[in-house]
């Protein structure tokens, strides 16, 4: 297959995703879609005591939107919610070795998304007490 800019960790993440799939009544959801290209993405995360303990995404994105979702699961997994939220587009790009540049953009699904989902988090735990 053509790589065409990708980085070996783009390919592999692409080709191999991790924690793909959906939680059930899950603690925390957020969902994004992506004004570029229109493209979308979930986010799920199951908290305990404000670790993320697992966390599943689903995408209708591109090859560079699962690559960089697959790694923000795996940088946000066992992360204390508090500092998952500070995980940037830019992190996770940086994790992945770098996106082409006409691709940076899909990186910003898999970030907003995790985001959301921290914050529909922190939103219900605000309504329980
Ligand atoms: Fe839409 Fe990459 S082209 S997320």
């Amino acid at each position: 297959m053509a790589q065409i800019g990708y980085s070996k960790k783009v390919m592999k993440h692409f080709m191999n995703p991790r924690n793909v799939g959906t939680i059930e009544n899950p603690d925390g959801y957020g969902k994004v879609g992506n004004p570029v290209c229109g493209d979308l993405m979930e986010i799920f995360i199951r908290v305990k005591d404000n670790i993320i303990t697992d966390i599943k995404f689903k995408t209708f994105g591109c090859g560079s939107a699962i690559a960089t979702s697959s790694m923000v699961t795996e940088m946000a997994k066992g992360m204390n919610v508090s500092e998952a939220l500070k995980i940037t587009r830019k992190d996770v790009a940086d994790e992945l070795d770098g996106l082409p540049p006409h691709k940076m953009h899909c990186s910003n699904l898999a970030a907003d998304a995790l985001h959301e989902a921290i914050k529909d988090y922190k939103k219900k735990e605000g309504k329980k007490t």
